[in-house]
């Protein structure tokens, strides 16, 4: 076991006496999604990640997720309810149970407790947008406030690395949804305070890389034909898997440097390359599958015709899916947001963009 999680089984140890009032109430946290420059892909148990990865915190994707709950130390069992956008999900609600279920070691009370989880997303759920790192990021809170609550006492360590922890536990990408801006998940030569445990905040951005940009191209809707729990379960047998932990750690510590510096070229070459090898690891996976299509690879060239012509900062990277993610510079964002509208919206799926750029982190609603 490592050491964090050691640290908090101790601390729910000395809570161990439950408290003797039952209480109820509400709860609430919006938390953003991301999107990894870094990719990992590949994992050991208990959400351990293969390799470290680095991400940017989006501002308009974001998860809404309410939570009311009561707790009665008299009666024993964890039950949810799930609502989806004014939906009963069933499913979803048995997946929370088994999430809940999982942390009753960490969280003694949850195992007295009812919950009663509603959510939304502001992004359109069929839009091929990866909702688990905001939807597990914001449940994550919800329990760190719920805890607070219901010991009427603030949590005496990091809050924001709890809940990252917690949310890890969800969905590895959720942990790097807790900190604004910029965040770095999984140990790396590269960072000192980094853990496979939690995400940690990256600190001191240079001013190249403020107010970064995402427009995401839509360019297939719908629901992943291949999951990432699949994805990185296939990472076991892919031969050439090894080489990719290897080349994801060289790419932390580049990527790094060149944040430090500012280079904006160098980080593109780094952020492009990564996309392009999470899709050669899903190709030469056993089975292999392909979730590009013909016009996310139409996307890739176009973008990079149009940076070898006019020399402006523009990047793509790819999430487990055919989506392109544009990245570029606030700076120059008048020109590209130009080309973006004249050269890439056609080959979007109903010319749908979703326009994003870095945010602030998760806030309590
Ligand atoms: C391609 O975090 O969705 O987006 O831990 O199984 O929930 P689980 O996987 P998930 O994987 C994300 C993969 C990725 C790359 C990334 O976000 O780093």
């Amino acid at each position: 076991m490592k050491k964090f999680e050691e640290h908090l089984i101790k601390e729910a140890e000395k809570l161990n006496n439950l408290p003797s009032a039952g209480r109820e109430g509400n709860v609430g946290w919006e938390s953003p999604s991301n999107i990894a420059f870094v990719k990992y892909w590949g994992k050991y148990p208990r959400q351990i990640p293969a390799n470290a990865s680095i991400s940017l915190t989006l501002s308009k994707a974001v998860t809404r997720t309410r939570v009311a709950y009561q707790y009665d130390p008299q009666k024993t069992g964890t039950s949810v309810k799930f609502e989806f956008e004014g939906q009963r999900k069933g499913d979803f609600a048995n997946r929370i149970e088994k999430y809940l279920s999982g942390l009753t070691e960490l969280m003694h009370w949850i195992a007295h407790t009812e919950f009663f989880v509603s959510s939304e997303n502001t992004f359109p759920h069929s839009s091929g947008i990866a909702s688990s790192a905001s939807a597990m990021s914001a449940l994550a809170l919800c329990l760190c406030d719920i805890e607070q609550e219901i010991y009427q006492q603030e949590y005496p360590g990091d809050f924001f690395r709890k809940a990252s922890f917690l949310a890890r536990l969800g969905s590895g990408s959720a942990s790097r949804s807790l900190y604004g801006k910029m965040a770095e998940w999984g140990m790396t030569a590269s960072c000192k305070e980094s853990s496979d445990e939690f995400a940690i905040p990256v600190p001191e951005l240079h001013d190249a890389f403020k107010g970064m940009k995402d427009s995401i191209l839509i360019i297939e809707s719908g629901k992943k034909k291949v999951s990432s729990s699949l994805g990185h379960d296939l990472m076991k047998s892919n031969p050439y898997a090894k080489l990719r932990f290897e080349a994801a750690e060289e790419n932390m510590q580049q990527l790094c440097k060149v944040m430090q510096s500012g280079d904006l070229g160098g980080f593109i070459d780094i952020m492009e390359n990564e996309a392009l090898s999470l899709h050669a690891m899903m190709m030469t996976s056993s089975p292999g599958y392909v979730l590009m299509q013909p016009n996310s690879l139409e996307a890739i060239h176009r973008i990079r015709d149009f940076r070898g012509r006019t020399g402006l900062s523009i990047g793509f990277t790819l999430d487990a899916g055919a989506n392109v993610h544009v990245i570029y510079p606030e700076k120059q964002s008048e020109n590209i947001r130009q080309f973006i509208d004249n050269g890439l919206k056609v080959l979007c799926e109903h010319g749908t963009i979703i326009h994003d750029e870095m945010g602030n982190g998760p806030v309590r609603i």
